[in-house]
């Protein structure tokens, strides 16, 4: 019995078991716009070279469209024995206009088919991520410029999460500024490479139908057509690259969640929570918790494990297709949504956090964190580094024996370590004294995070207008 479109062969029906195992439709209908657009490309391109009625194509599109409408108004009647959300549309299209419908998937296999339409997604999913970064990239410049004007606010630089040298906030926020200015050129460098269209392949070996691949190709907005049919329809390289983009991406936000978690704490408040952003304690009633950083840096996991995942699976298979690529999809899926949920909390978070800049201001109050001024103080003076170092690492420990602060280390103890030191020493043990002086491009200086800072935002007006320094 052929309940199928390939049952030809078959003298009895799938198991339920079979079907319930095989399908891919409850979670490829996500890909039914660009199935629609790629059968509706395809059906027009066979109109054009003579392989279908002009009036057959007409009805198809038509049908199509309709279709399209109704699984946008959850109207579309699925069947428990549809295979995946190819099957589905092209039996529905048959059902309601006959003949015609039967000739759409002329010179065409679902496995062409599939990775263009993978394609055509990955390709409208980097756009909408590319939007979200930029949305986040410009709450951090907004909130770095915020934190810039007079007096800048400036907290302890961190090195082994110890205490080391002053630093404006804004230059702490635009690094993950850069980071993200990277995640996007990730994403859009994989999306040149994934810029081809499949169609045409067919099952793996191409096709003795004069189809003309350029028109397809054009139509879906692809720039170019693939070099090789078993390739194209086998390979899932472009849903690696796009793990791994997202991966370095979710590594990215997680170390940002992971300080947030970090400066909420009791022990730092450099930040504190906005209401809207946090959640509470179903027994603790003082509770004020970080959940929002602490599943983005939670869900990193199952980004990563998606980029594993399908790199074991094409591990090792044969050329061209095999039915393990199915398993692309859900890790891509969940991937995509992971990220464009997590970019859009953290930007609502990170628009709405308090930075407690007083808190931060009694953090640089930390004497230690200006040895290394004083160090440089010295260099300038012409004391060679080492010596310099061996210096005011004396200094750190005579203060610590005595149990005082650098600063408090009296005239003779310094002209004891080195004759270079004379009475302005007293200037550097203060944090817009020691953000002032760090001015060489990319320091922590203010008028070099300043610059830093146009740099930021001409950088996001270019990607905006799509001509990304990427
Ligand atoms: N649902 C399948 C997938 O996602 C479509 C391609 C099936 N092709 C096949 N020859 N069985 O990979």
């Amino acid at each position: 019995m052929a309940n199928k479109p390939w049952g030809g062969r078959f003298d009895a029906p799938t198991d339920k078991s079979v079907e319930e195992f095989t399908t891919s439709l409850p979670f490829d209908v996500r890909l039914y716009t660009q199935d629609i657009s790629c059968s509706m490309a395809h059906a027009r391109m066979l109109g054009k070279v003579g392989l279908v009625p002009i009036s057959d194509v007409e009805k198809i599109v038509a049908g199509l469209a309709q279709i399209e409408k109704d699984i946008e108004a959850g109207e579309f009647p699925f069947a428990p024995g549809d295979e995946d959300i190819h099957m589905a549309v092209e039996r529905v299209l048959t059902d309601r206009i006959g003949e015609p419908g039967a000739r759409l998937h002329t010179g065409r296999s679902r496995n062409d088919q599939v990775a263009t339409d993978l394609r055509l997604w990955a390709k409208e999913q980097i756009g909408e991520l590319g939007n979200d970064i930029l949305a986040f990239q410009q709450t951090l410049v907004t909130r770095a410029k915020e934190h810039l004007s007079d007096p800048p606010t400036v907290l302890p630089g961190y090195t082994h999460l110890q205490r080391a040298m002053p630093v404006p906030l804004a230059h702490h926020l635009l690094a993950y500024f850069w980071m993200l200015e990277r995640d996007k050129g990730r994403l859009l460098d994989c999306l040149l490479r994934m810029d081809e269209s499949p169609l045409g392949s067919a099952a793996l070996a191409g096709s003795g139908l004069p189809l003309d691949r350029e028109m397809t190709a054009v139509a879906l907005g692809f720039s170019r057509v693939s070099e090789n049919s078993l390739d194209a329809v086998s390979d899932r390289d472009f849903v690696i690259e796009l793990l791994s983009a997202l991966s370095v991406m979710i590594m990215h936000l997680s170390r940002l969640a992971d300080e947030t978690i970090t400066w909420a704490s009791s022990e730092f408040k450099y930040i504190s929570l906005p209401d809207a952003y946090a959640t509470g304690s179903s027994m603790m009633p003082q509770k004020k918790n970080p959940d929002i950083a602490e599943l983005v840096r939670g869900k990193t996991g199952r980004v990563f494990g998606s980029l594993m995942g399908l790199l074991t699976t094409l591990k090792g298979l044969p050329l061209a297709y095999n039915r393990d690529l199915q398993e692309d999809k859900e890790g891509l899926f969940d991937a995509v949504d992971t990220l464009r949920a997590s970019l859009s909390v953290m930007t609502g978070l990170f628009s709405a956090v308090i930075f407690n800049s007083e808190v931060m201001k009694a953090a640089v109050s930390d004497d230690d964190l200006y040895a290394t001024d004083i160090m440089e103080y010295l260099v300038a003076k012409g004391v060679p580094l080492r010596s310099a170092h061996h210096a005011v690492g004396g200094l750190v420990k005579t203060a610590s024996d005595k149990g005082v602060g650098l600063s408090q280390l009296t005239p003779d103890e310094y002209q004891a370590a080195s004759e270079s030191f004379a009475d302005d020493i007293g200037d550097y043990f203060s944090a817009q004294h020691s953000v002032a002086s760090k001015n060489i491009m990319g320091s922590s200086g203010i008028a070099a995070v300043k610059q830093q800072l146009e740099h930021a935002e001409a950088a996001i007006d270019m990607s905006g207008s799509g001509d990304s320094s990427a």
